[in-house]
């Protein structure tokens, strides 16, 4: 910390000493934990004397904060690296910086050598802390400072600059143990590290007094929480420490792990008040055999039993998924059996992907006979019934009064506002730019596919 601090006195000093302001533009792909790293870099940027910028040629740092879950994840920064050679060119005193979970790979921070030379910096994963040190080398005349280590340090203290000045993300764990044959998140994010309790419960207080309605509690798998720690704390316990926070917020969180999604999380859950009333619970497929092949270690029966314990106690609570189509040898049987396990749980939302080889893991080395026609096909079939479904479910919410949290105007609808319930479905209805960041009552009208509108009420 203290080698932190020290370099981002020596790049102040730097910035401080240039005729203007030095601006940066920082571009994070990935999920919601690689974006709270993001806000990190950002926050260390500003505390070095940089300000942001949107656009690349204003920009006299440029950084990719880089997520490598699927092959077209990676090509989109190798795509984006390219077409940022000619700004390089045009001014070489450019800063290149290309950090996150890409980075960790060897073979991708070989091609970044070979056919990308003209980055500055490679910085590995977990490793925002380090971005000080590395452009301290830069800026003494380093010609490539390069650290690709999955590090496993825990960043606390690290300066934040949120993008939302009302919804904050607060990892609350690092890194992952489950080695899902598909998953590359293992081999670039480390083995699982719990931030301490009380460094959560401070954080999460202080954004409730600066105002913040909704904290997200990240992890690569919540459930997990505490299991390295030295106190006596899991993460059901850990909801409970947090709900006792005063003030006026919900809770969310994610990703939760069906192998050890039991009964304490369910109830702590359904019992905590701050707790947003829905639950994202990553099934990934319906078909036992491709379960196993995965490595998920539960079963569609286990499953289907969770979402009954909960329903049973909370007919209306949202539930919403991620599903792989296509996993090496998906026969059309087992994606049945997927279509079978979405009827039954009738999810609100999915996030759906195809499947995609990742080179280190189990998955990639067994075999495929499904061409990547049939996995096209089977994403069709399964995005229109998950259409049909939401159609069907949003219609439970009309007539009556939601509590949203406002986001901002309507990108499509002039005038109008946009925000998530507490079942974070997407609400719509008229209102003015002072309710944005605040909590409304709405009461629906109509509704659609992805989506409900409404007025407000009281
Ligand atoms: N830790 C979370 C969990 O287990 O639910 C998931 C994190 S992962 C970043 C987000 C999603 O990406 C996974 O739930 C999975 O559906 C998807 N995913 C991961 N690896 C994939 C691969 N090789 N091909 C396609 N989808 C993948
Ligand atoms: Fe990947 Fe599985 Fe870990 Fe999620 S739990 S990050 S899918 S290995
Ligand atoms: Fe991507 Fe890394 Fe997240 S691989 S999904 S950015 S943990």
């Amino acid at each position: 910390m203290k080698e932190m601090e020290n370099c981002i006195r020596t790049v102040r000093a730097w910035t401080d000493s240039l005729p203007q302001k030095p601006l940066a533009y920082v571009h994070t792909f990935g999920c919601q934990l690689n974006a709270a790293d993001g806000e990190k870099l950002c926050g260390l940027l500003q505390e070095m004397g940089y300000g942001m910028t949107d656009s690349t040629q204003q920009a006299s740092l440029i950084l990719y904060n880089t997520c490598a879950v699927r092959e077209n994840a990676e090509d989109r920064v190798f795509g984006t690296l390219g077409s940022i050679k000619k700004l390089k060119l045009e001014n070489p005193a450019l800063v290149l910086c290309v950090t996150g979970c890409m980075t960790a790979q060897p073979t991708v921070a070989e091609k970044l050598r070979k056919s990308y030379p003209y980055v500055d910096i490679v910085l590995g994963s977990n490793a925002v802390q380090k971005l000080p040190e590395m452009l301290c080398d830069h800026i003494q005349g380093k010609r490539f400072a390069w650290d690709i280590d999955v590090s496993t340090d825990i960043p606390e203290n690290v300066p934040t600059a949120r993008e939302s000045t009302f919804k904050a993300a607060v990892p609350v764990m690092y890194g992952c143990n489950n080695f899902c044959t598909y998953c590359i998140v293992p081999y670039v994010r480390g083995r699982e590290r719990s931030r301490k309790p009380e460094a959560i419960l401070e954080e999460v207080r202080s954004l409730i007094d600066s105002g913040y309605k909704e904290i997200m509690l990240l992890g690569q798998n919540v459930n997990s929480y505490g299991k390295d720690l030295e106190q006596n704390m899991d993460f059901p316990s850990l909801l409970r420490e947090i709900d006792k926070l005063p003030g006026d917020y919900w809770i969310r969180f994610m990703s939760s792990h069906p192998k050890d999604a039991g009964p304490a999380l369910m109830d702590a859950v359904l019992e905590c008040e701050h707790l947003a009333k829905h639950l994202h619970l990553p099934v990934q497929s319906g078909s036992n055999a491709v379960l196993q092949r995965m490595n998920r270690r539960y079963t569609v029966e286990r499953y289907l039993e969770q979402v009954a314990y909960i329903r049973e106690k909370c007919p209306d609570f949202s539930l919403t998924t991620d599903l792989i189509v296509g996993f090496p040898d998906e026969s059309e049987a087992d994606f049945q059996g997927t279509l079978e396990l979405m009827r039954k749980v009738r999810f609100d939302n999915m996030y759906s992907f195809i499947y995609s080889k990742r080179t280190g893991t189990k998955a990639a080395v067994m075999p495929d006979s499904i061409t990547d026609a049939e996995k096209s096909e089977r994403m069709g079939r399964l995005l229109a019934l998950q259409r049909e479904i939401a159609v069907e479910n949003n219609r439970r919410f009309v007539g009556r009064v939601l509590r949203v949290l406002t986001d901002g105007e309507s990108k499509k609808r002039p005038g109008m506002l946009t925000g998530r319930s507490s079942e974070n479905m997407l609400v719509e209805f008229p209102g003015t730019s002072a309710q944005i960041g605040q909590f409304v009552n709405v009461k629906i009208t109509d509704s659609h596919s992805g989506m409900v509108s409404g007025v407000l009420t009281d």
